[in-house]
């Protein structure tokens, strides 16, 4: 890796203004952003058009074996190719979310997309979010964040931005689905979600995205 080139961690459960954040830090820094969440959505959404179980070890094997799975970067903007389709703008429903939740606590493909994003990561400076990059993909990333806020602040944001993009669901199925998956991202056997020592914990529940962008790059030093 090059002298110039740095990486920003930056962890955290569903919702927790993550991606914004990411996105945000990156325009300013001039630098890319790689959301590694998308690509667990994409694997549940092969999974899902495939028909096989998204815990079912062997079937997903041998889906991760003739999967073709690409990224591609336009304009700053992350595309996923799924066996030379673009479904990014099909991997956010919430059967998706679902699936990815499930398909992302498998070993098999936590490797295979941790051994992408390093190489991703490896030759360009990028802010990468997920729930375990601080821990497991990039633990010598030179900045890492832990953002945190609570379930019903998490909820709330969920279900303003379902309703922007005309997909409503009520407040109480986005809570029931978002302390879902945070009891099983972080109760999974394989890297779970935690806060490693080494990130800077930031609580999002009550400081708006402005705000909280200011701060995360108060301590980037570039
Ligand atoms: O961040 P997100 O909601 O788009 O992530 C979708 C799912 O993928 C989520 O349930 C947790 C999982 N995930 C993961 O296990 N590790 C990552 N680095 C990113 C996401």
């Amino acid at each position: 890796m090059s002298e110039n080139v740095y990486q920003i961690a930056i962890d955290g459960p569903s919702g927790s203004g993550k991606s914004t954040l990411a996105k945000g830090a990156a325009t300013k820094l001039g630098i890319m952003y790689l959301d590694t969440g998308a690509m667990y959505r994409t694997c549940g959404l092969c999974a899902l058009k495939s028909g096989i179980g998204t815990k079912d070890t062997d079937a997903v094997k041998k889906m991760l074996d003739s999967m073709d799975l690409k990224i591609k970067f336009a304009d700053g903007v992350q595309h996923m190719i799924l066996n030379g389709e673009d479904v990014t703008g099909s991997i956010r429903t919430p059967e998706v979310s679902r699936a990815a939740s499930d398909i992302s606590s498998l070993p098999i493909v936590r490797t295979a997309m941790v051994d992408m994003q390093r190489k991703i990561a490896a030759d360009q400076s990028f802010v990468v979010d997920g729930r375990d990059i601080g821990s497991v993909v990039l633990p010598n990333a030179k900045y890492k964040f832990f953002l945190t806020a609570s379930a019903e602040a998490r909820a709330q944001r969920r279900f303003l931005e379902l309703q922007e993009k005309g997909t409503p669901q009520a407040l109480e199925d986005v809570l029931k689905d978002i302390i879902w998956r945070d009891k099983q991202d972080s109760e999974r056997a394989a890297s779970p979600l935690v806060k490693v020592d080494d990130a800077i914990e930031i609580d999002t529940s009550n400081i708006g995205i402005e705000e909280t962008l200011d701060l995360l790059l108060s301590y980037i030093k570039e």
